[in-house]
């Protein structure tokens, strides 16, 4: 489920944090970031409506929404750290710890799965070095996960990596679609 569009690509660190680094803020004055916010929130009433597109700024140049980002948030938006907390909890499209700079997130409801979209997840852990559902690869590049109906039901297996959707994914066709993320 997608609330909102993310942020420009420029922002994008394709990267992510592991949690050991001291958190650096993203919305620092004189920042693309900090321009891109200000820029938002001339089009909202007030600060709270521009919540959503903050969050994504944040994950797109963190890689995910940690504690210190929310509190980066709610400070920025005059929010509290509970509130903010409240709406990325809710949202499964923000990353509550680091994932992998390609994260790929395959349909396997019913009308997918009954054309092989499990035959499809499996040939992306096997390819990426993931193992299970839901761990980062130890190159730090993919994450794996199940998600529900796509809206691409006439295309299995539709397959979602970052903001990019790819159609009619086959177990033969993983390795051709993860070298085109290289
Ligand atoms: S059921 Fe897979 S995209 Fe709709």
């Amino acid at each position: 489920m997608t609330a909102t569009a993310a942020p420009s690509e420029s922002l994008s660190r394709h990267g992510n944090e592991h949690g050991h680094r001291p958190y650096e803020p993203v919305f620092v004055d004189g920042s693309p970031a900090r321009a891109e916010l200000d820029t938002l929130l001339t089009r909202y009433p007030n600060k709270m409506a521009a919540l959503l597109p903050a969050l994504w700024t944040v994950q797109h140049a963190r890689g995910w929404v940690s504690d210190e980002a929310m509190a980066e948030v709610s400070a920025v938006l005059d929010l509290t750290p509970a509130y903010v907390k409240g709406v990325v909890t809710f949202y499964t499209m923000y990353h509550q710890h680091p994932v992998g700079e390609h994260f790929i997130q395959v349909c396997t409801t019913t009308p997918c799965n009954v054309c092989g979209a499990e035959d499809v997840v499996n040939a992306f852990l096997e390819h990426t070095g993931c193992g299970e559902l839901g761990l980062t690869s130890p190159d730090g590049k993919y994450t794996v996960i199940e998600v529900e109906c796509l809206g691409a039901c006439g295309f299995a297996t539709p397959v979602q990596i970052n903001d990019q959707y790819v159609e009619s994914v086959t177990p033969e066709r993983v390795p051709e679609v993860l070298a085109a993320l290289r």
